[in-house]
Parts: C-alpha cells; structure tokens; sequence
C-alpha cells in the first residue's frame, strides 16, 4: 500500500476552504492509502498564538477530522507537538534549504512584498519544517490544496538533494491537487484564497459557523453584473467559486449544474448553493457534537503518536547515521 501523509495548521477554525480542497480527499483516500494525518501546531507558533485558542483550535479540528470522515482504524492521526523528531529533522533540512529557495515561497513573499513586519524567522524556515513532516515518513503522495503545492516541490528538491549528498535515506514525494476545488475563494473577494486567517468574516465559512450565518454569507456572495451562469474564472470568479462549492458539497459536475441554470439568474443559484452549504454544515456538526460527547480523542491521539513516533525515531536514527552525529558506539 503506498504511503499520504498531510496536515493542517489550527490556526483560527477551519473553513470550508480546507474541508474542499484538503480534508475531503483525506477522507476519499482512507481505503486505498496508509495515510497519516496530523495536525501542523508547530506550524501554528509562526505567528502569535494565545494559547488557550490554540489548545482549543487543536482538539477542534481533531473532533473535525473524525466528524469529516476520518476513521481512525484507518488513518494514523497525530499531533506534530508531541513528536519532538520533526523539529529536529526540521532543523537538519533547514540546514540543507538555500536562502533563496526559502525566499521563493509565496507565503514569505507576499507577507514581505505586503510591507509586514514582525515576520518571524520560524515563519521563514516553515517550509523545511513542513518537508520534515513529509520525508519523516517516507510518504509517497501528499494531498494539499494548491496554495501547498509549493512547498511538497521543495520537499522533493530536498529529499533528492539530501540523497545525492549522503545516500538514499528519503522517498521523493509527490504533491495531489483536486482537479476542482484546490483553491475555494473568499466569497467577500473571489480573486483571494478563502483563508482562516482572513479578517472579514463574510468572506468566509467557518466549518462550525451556524448554518444559517453560513448560508446568508452565500446569499451575500460578491458576484458580477454579467447576469449568466459560467463557470469562467477570469471573467466571473465569484460564480465560479459557487459553483465549485456546490460541485464539490453535492457531486454534480460543474457542466450539469450550468446546464440547469440556463436562462436562470444569481438568486435561485445562491439559493441553491446556500442550502448545500446549510445542509452540509448541520449534518457535519451534529457528528462533531457526538464526537466530543464521546470522549475519545485522547486515546485515538495517543495511539496515533505512539505509532508515528515508532516510525519517526527510526527515520531520525538513520538521517544521523548518515551525518555523522551520533558517535557513541
Ligand atoms: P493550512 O492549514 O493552511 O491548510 C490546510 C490544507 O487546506 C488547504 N486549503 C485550501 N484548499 C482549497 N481552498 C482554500 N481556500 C484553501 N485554504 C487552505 C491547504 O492547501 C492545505 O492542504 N503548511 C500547511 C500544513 C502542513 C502540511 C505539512 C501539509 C504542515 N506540514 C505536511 C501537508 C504536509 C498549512 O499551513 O496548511
């Protein structure tokens, strides 16, 4: 069976965003992958965090993992926290990661290009960190969103590079993006990605915001003035983006769903889609509530760790080997 691995940042609550473009082909892909997925809250400290949001972001999107389908008789979840090797293995890439290359990743650049200060020097090393968390586990495919692409490619310059240097050690992974839904947009600004961290809230949905906030944020959707339904991102990116939700919740192709509305207008269609997303929401916060009312996230969480760890120690072993740093015989 060949190895996935991914994570998610619980940085702020998870958006629909994540659910489209990552978390659902985690699901989709428990039965035919040894997956692993965990939760990236050594990622989340590259900016400020206070720590009772952060604690609380952490166990929510555990209890959201298993709400979304997650099943942990199949999956390996874990929480990068407790699994001190990927900081080390974080720092022994960081050591083979080129200025420049770092410098190249978008997230760095358009904080810089933006004028942002405070930018922290763990927030520039990040994505090294990130290859850790891949190559660790010798996964052959990382499903992400599209904004992620980025750094699975310096994952595998770095796993190739660190092979040619000191011998085969890492698996070169490869990136999977959906081919609709690997960037859902702000509803608020359809040419910026819908991101937790985005600070109108209108543009976004929350996957624990309540149904009927999250449908009216549909109805409120900036569209355009050209009055037909398209999908053409160039010149109509808002109903795009609508449309790309509602295939994604309801698994109508985009084509199916252009053909019903022909001839129709916007307000049906929000209509439409603000229902999918109503639905889809209450269905999935009634399965987290049962979810904390079960209180097991603890022990799934401890096997997960216990089991990654296992693999880890073994994979940090063997990159010392390879480095000369361990010299007790
Ligand atoms: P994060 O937490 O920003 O996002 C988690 C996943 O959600 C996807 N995503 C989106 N997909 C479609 N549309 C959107 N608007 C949208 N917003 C986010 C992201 O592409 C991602 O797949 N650095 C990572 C976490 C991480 C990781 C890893 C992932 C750390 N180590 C190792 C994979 C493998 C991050 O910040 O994702």
């Amino acid at each position: 069976m060949k190895r996935m691995l991914s994570g998610v940042k619980p940085t702020g609550r998870l958006t629909l965003g994540n659910y489209i473009g990552a978390i659902s082909q985690f699901v989709a892909f428990q039965d035919e992958y040894d997956l692993y997925i965990f939760i990236a809250n050594m990622h989340a400290i590259t900016v400020p965090q206070d720590s009772k949001e952060l604690r609380r972001n952490t166990r929510d999107l555990i209890a959201l993992y298993l709400a979304c389908g997650l099943d942990p008789q199949k999956v390996t979840l874990f929480v990068q926290s407790y699994l001190p090797q990927h900081t080390e293995l974080g720092w022994i890439l960081t050591c083979h990661s080129y200025m420049g290359e770092l410098q190249r990743m978008t997230q760095y650049k358009d904080k810089t290009a933006k004028g942002e200060t405070g930018i922290t020097a763990g927030l520039f090393t990040y994505p090294s960190l990130m290859a850790a968390d891949i190559l660790m586990y010798d996964a052959d495919y990382v499903p992400v969103g599209m904004d992620q692409k980025q750094h699975v490619e310096l994952a595998r310059n770095l796993a190739e590079r660190f092979n040619h240097r000191h011998g085969e050690t890492f698996v070169v992974p490869e990136p999977i993006v959906p081919t609709v839904g690997a960037k859902i947009m702000s509803l608020q600004n359809p040419t910026k990605k819908m991101s937790k961290s985005d600070d109108n809230p209108k543009g976004t949905i929350d996957l624990l915001d309540e149904p009927a906030v999250a449908r009216k944020k549909i109805m409120s959707a900036v569209t355009d003035s050209l009055g037909v339904i398209h999908y053409d991102v160039e010149n109509q990116p808002g109903i795009s983006n609508l449309l790309t939700i509602l295939s994604r919740l309801s698994g109508e192709a985009i084509e199916d769903i252009v053909k019903r509305y022909e001839g129709k207008g916007y307000g049906d269609f929000k209509k439409e889609v603000g229902q999918a997303v109503f639905d889809f929401l209450t269905q999935l916060q009634n399965k987290y509530q049962q979810i904390i009312a079960a209180g097991q996230i603890d022990e799934i969480i401890a096997a997960g760790n216990a089991k990654a760890g296992r693999i880890a120690d073994k994979k940090v072993a063997k990159v010392k080997r390879k480095l000369g740093l361990n010299i007790l015989k």
